[in-house]
């Protein structure tokens, strides 16, 4: 990562309003915001479309060698390109959420979309959130959150938002997905979801948008003015 750029990390599981909050905070400073799970959920939505076993890691190794992942931006408005096509809003389904849990574990998955995060952050300020961020992507990072709420307020997030876009779905299914997804993503072998040794911890279970912003932004003026 370039010295000249800062990056503000912000890791936790599923719901605890990482995107909502570091789209907000980019805005603030004026860095842009790099929603990684986007990448990954690209990643499966390939995987889905084209009929690849997600078992058969061979397979999967050999798909993403075929397909190209990037990033552009409308606005400040992240969108993610499958070869070259704008599937922001088709990686946003449940299934699409559950398959990217299983295909993030595979450690060639994780590789092919390292270069182009760590690429956005030596270019750009950036507020990047993601599961591994202060641990594996931007170790050098500035500034390391580790967001997080408790499972029952998370799923309650998640399930409204999906009521909100007319997705059909029930609360205790939305609970027991985001259960399952933080297993795995806690459990993996490679680049696990926890806090780095320097991540500062934030729980948003008591806290509504505004206090989070507002917590968080402290966080982030006391490191960054501590240290320039
Ligand atoms: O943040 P999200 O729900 O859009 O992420 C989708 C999945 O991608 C999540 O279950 C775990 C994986 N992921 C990851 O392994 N590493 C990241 N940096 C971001 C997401």
């Amino acid at each position: 990562m370039s010295t000249k750029t800062i990056a503000v990390a912000i890791d936790g599981p599923a719901g605890a309003g990482k995107s909502t909050i570091a789209r907000r905070l980019a805005k603030n400073l004026n860095y842009i915001y790099v929603d990684t799970g986007a990448l990954y959920r690209t990643v499966a939505l390939s995987v889905m479309s084209s009929g690849v076993d997600p078992d058969n890691v061979a397979a999967v190794k050999a798909h993403i060698d075929t397909i190209n992942v990037d990033i552009t931006y409308r606005g400040d408005e992240q969108r993610v390109l499958l070869n070259g096509n704008d599937v922001s809003e088709l990686i946003r389904t449940p299934e699409v959420s559950m398959m990217a849990s299983k295909t993030s574990a595979i450690p060639e998955v994780r590789a092919f979309l390292l270069g182009l995060q760590r690429k956005l952050a030596d270019e750009h300020n950036v507020v990047m959130d993601g599961r591994d961020i202060a641990t594996v992507v931007l170790p050098e990072a500035r500034v390391k959150i580790f967001l997080t709420a408790s499972p029952e307020i998370r799923a309650k997030r998640r399930y409204d938002e999906l009521i909100q876009k007319g997705t059909d779905v029930k609360f205790e299914d939305v609970l027991s997905d985001l259960i399952q997804r933080d297993e795995q993503d806690m459990n993996r072998a490679v680049a696990p979801l926890k806090p780095s040794e320097q991540s500062v911890i934030v729980d948003t279970s008591d806290l509504d948008l505004e206090g989070a912003v507002k917590a968080m932004r402290t966080v982030i003026d006391n490191i960054l003015s501590g240290e320039n």
